[in-house]
Order: structure tokens, then sequence, then C-alpha cells
């Protein structure tokens, strides 16, 4: 089965591949069946966004979909930067921008727990759609940690690691990271619901291919 990825991101198509291929699917990217397709993210809910984007990209390319929303909640930024956290602090900033954004709003701050959380959604062209959370819990930093460049990882420790996520390398961050843990629960759903559908593998994709 062919299953496109609802986002423009190779990191996380790598990422995605390397979990589903182990039950045969293909994940390609929109770029691949000539598909573009620009979503808001108006939802209130990880849940929600991952579902508009995989519908959106379901429907133009014909095919299952599947996107990932996620992002960085914070306690004592009442759950924030959450669903904005692509675009904290509006556009046009870096990610280092918006990581000290993050820092200087916990200015003072004793409480320093936070989590990362993923939501997986896949959705079928007969309507059928799979969900899955992960959550990663962790603590964030007085000044940022590690080389590694993506988003909040420089900020975001591990305390049984005793690393930020910028300090660890891509397979151990995987192994517990909010969208590693959300990509296992899914591939588990994808699993059982494949098997519903007495082996039918090939029939989503293939219908409206
Ligand atoms: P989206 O899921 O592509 O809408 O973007 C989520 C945003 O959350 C990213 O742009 C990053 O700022 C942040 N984010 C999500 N996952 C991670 C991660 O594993 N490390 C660092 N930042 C992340």
């Amino acid at each position: 089965m062919k299953m496109v990825l609802a986002s423009k991101n190779a990191h996380k198509l790598v990422e995605m591949s390397a979990i589903l291929s182990q039950l045969g699917i293909e994940v390609v990217l929109e770029s691949d069946v000539g598909v573009d397709v620009d979503v808001e993210e108006t939802g209130e809910t990880f849940e929600e966004n991952a579902e508009l984007k995989a519908r959106a990209v379901m429907k133009a390319a014909g095919l299952p979909a599947i996107a990932d929303d996620s992002g960085l909640c914070v306690t004592a930024l009442g759950g924030g930067p959450g669903v904005y956290s692509a675009r904290y602090g509006g556009e046009g900033l870096t990610d280092k921008d918006r990581y000290e954004l993050v820092l200087s709003g916990l200015s003072g701050q004793i409480d320093r727990s936070a989590k990362f959380v993923s939501a997986i959604c896949c959705v079928f062209p007969n309507g059928d759609k799979l969900t899955a959370r992960g959550e990663c819990p962790g603590l964030i930093t007085y000044a940022p940690r590690g080389s590694g460049t993506f988003g909040y990882d420089p900020i975001f420790l591990v305390p049984e690691k005793r690393k930020t996520f910028a300090e660890m390398e891509g397979e151990e961050k995987n192994a517990i990271s909010h969208r590693g843990r959300a990509l296992e629960k899914f591939k588990t759903e994808l699993e059982q619901y494949l098997a519903a559908q007495g082996g039918t593998q090939g029939k989503a994709g293939e219908d409206n291919g």
C-alpha cells in the first residue's frame, strides 16, 4: 500500500518510512504524487490539526494519507506553545528565537515541567480513520544545550537520560520521543486494521489511486 505523508518535511518521511515499511507500506511525499496542499492548521488540538492535514491530502491524492501534528506543552505557560509551537511568537522567527521566547517566559519559574506531544492521523479514501498519540515528558532547561538544531530540542531535557533532545543521536531520540511513541502505537493500530480488512493491504490505495 502507498500512503502519502501530508507534510513537506523529508525528516518526517524518514522516521515514518522506517516504521511503516515493516508493514509493507510505502510512504511517499506529496510531491511524489503530484500534490501540493497548503492546510491552515485551525484546530484547537493536535488531533484536529493532524486530521485536517491528512484529510486534505487524502482528498487531493485519492490515496490514504498520514499526518503528524506535534508541539511542546509547558506547564507554567498554561500548556503553551502547544498547537502554536511552529508559529510561536509570530511569523519570521527562527527556531532559536522561539525557544528563547520560551526561556524568557519561564524566567524566575521553578516549575520547569513540560511535555512534547505528537498526534498521528491516517485517513483512507473509504472514510476510515486511525489515530495515535505519543507523549514525552521532560523539563525545560535554563539555557540551551546540544548541537541539534530542530525546534525546541536544545531546551528540552529528558531527566532519565540527563540529556536534552539536542544532545541525543537520532535513534536515541526516536526511541523515546513523542513522535516515536505515537508511531509505534500507530503501527499496532494499522496492523490490526489491515488484519481486519482480511489482508487487503493494497485495496485502500488501489481503489482510488
Ligand atoms: P508541526 O507538527 O509540523 O505543525 O510543527 C510542530 C512544531 O513543534 C515544530 O515546528 C517544532 O517547533 C515543534 N516540535 C515538534 N516536535 C519537535 C521535536 O521533536 N523537537 C523539537 N521541536 C519539535
